[in-house]
């Protein structure tokens, strides 16, 4: 008979889980608890798992825990409580071996500063113990990959600010890894840069890399991320594939509409009156945004009472949210 070990689970008492270690999860992290000194609560018991092969999106503002969370399960920062294991094992059990297999690229550049491009990325690949045949190879592969070619003969420190970021990113890739994290990788990164950066990494999650993944930005998590988490002041406030978020919200629905010889700020209390229960904001001097899960019923009596008082429309258009407006929504409400 075969045994599938992941559906394994062996209790002894309530607070002891053994887990088999062909676990199904990459990441497990269960009732993570980080406090810095004795108020600071960074992170407020959170929970989340991350399969093999996928590309784990973590969403937050400012100040959230993002970079805690990846500080703990990069085991640079040890947790207050809870129970973080990577590769089936646990963290501050097993440090070291993790180590091995993952890669880190933290929000904060780094570079060797008067070694030139080249250089640094073969010697990381030397500290890593790469052998030189396989360096030259990857070298070159890296160098086309993040479009250093042409500098790959200038020193670190007489580079823009991108291009630094280009090399901080090649280099982690310089290695093999089963799991990756990256730290808001893209910022300082220009649009094309940018997307070679996350369709390097989409190439990696094809041969089978495990990706963590953080940004503010909502389109790149929409590109590449498989599930996302969206963390607000320590907690975890929604879990989801980037559709299963829309889907979420899909009885929300965005109005913009845009009047002609009248100023939207005299019409607003009448825009109130029909759609009292929904967010009503004017946008620019002649338009508004209602956000509404009665969009049709709205945009009836809106007609209506425009007609009635002659105020004439230049556009009404309607459409779902963006995985953008729902996390500002969410994050907003939880405030
Ligand atoms: N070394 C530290 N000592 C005390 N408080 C800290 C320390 N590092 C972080 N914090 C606090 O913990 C909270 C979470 O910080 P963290 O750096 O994890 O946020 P983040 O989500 O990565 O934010 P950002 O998007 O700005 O990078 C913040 O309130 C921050 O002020
Ligand atoms: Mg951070």
């Amino acid at each position: 008979m075969k045994i599938t070990y992941y559906k394994l689970k062996i209790f002894i008492d309530s607070n002891i889980l053994i887990t088999p270690p062909e676990n199904r999860y990459c990441i497990n992290v269960s009732d993570l608890r980080k406090e810095y000194g004795q108020k600071k609560i960074a992170l407020d018991r959170i929970s989340f798992t991350v399969e093999y092969g996928k590309v784990f999106g973590f969403l937050g503002p400012n100040g959230a825990g993002k970079s805690t969370t990846i500080k703990i399960l990069t085991t640079l920062l040890n947790p207050t409580s809870g129970s973080v294991h990577i590769f089936g094992k646990e963290i501050t059990k097993h440090g070291l071996e993790i180590r091995k297999r993952i890669g880190v690229i933290s929000q904060h550049p780094s570079s060797e500063n008067n070694l030139k491009v080249e250089k640094a990325l073969d010697l990381y690949g030397l500290l890593w113990g790469i052998g030189k045949q396989k360096r030259k190879e990857k070298v070159k592969e890296l160098l086309d990959a993040f479009d250093l070619q042409e500098i790959r003969n200038t020193k670190n420190d007489e580079l823009s600010i991108g291009q630094k970021r280009r090399v901080q990113l090649a280099r982690e890739f310089i290695h093999d890894m089963k799991l990756l994290f990256l730290d808001e990788p893209t910022i300082g990164l220009d649009p094309s840069a940018r997307r070679m950066l996350l369709d390097y990494i989409k190439s990696q999650v094809k041969k089978g890399l495990t990706v963590f993944f953080t940004t503010h930005i909502m389109e790149e998590a929409e590109y590449l991320c498989d599930e996302i988490a969206i963390i607000n002041k320590g907690k975890i406030i929604a879990f989801d594939t980037p559709n299963g978020l829309k889907h979420k919200y899909n009885g929300k629905n965005i109005i913009d509409i845009k009047v002609k010889d009248i100023a939207a700020k005299t019409i607003l209390p009448v825009i109130n009156t029909i759609a009292f229960d929904d967010q009503v904001e004017v946008d620019s001097e002649n338009s508004f945004q209602i956000k509404s899960f009665n969009s049709q019923q709205v945009i009836t009596q809106i007609m209506e009472i425009f007609s009635k008082n002659k105020i004439n429309i230049e556009s009404i258009t309607i459409k779902s949210p963006s995985l953008e407006e729902i996390f500002l929504d969410m994050v907003n409400n939880k405030k």
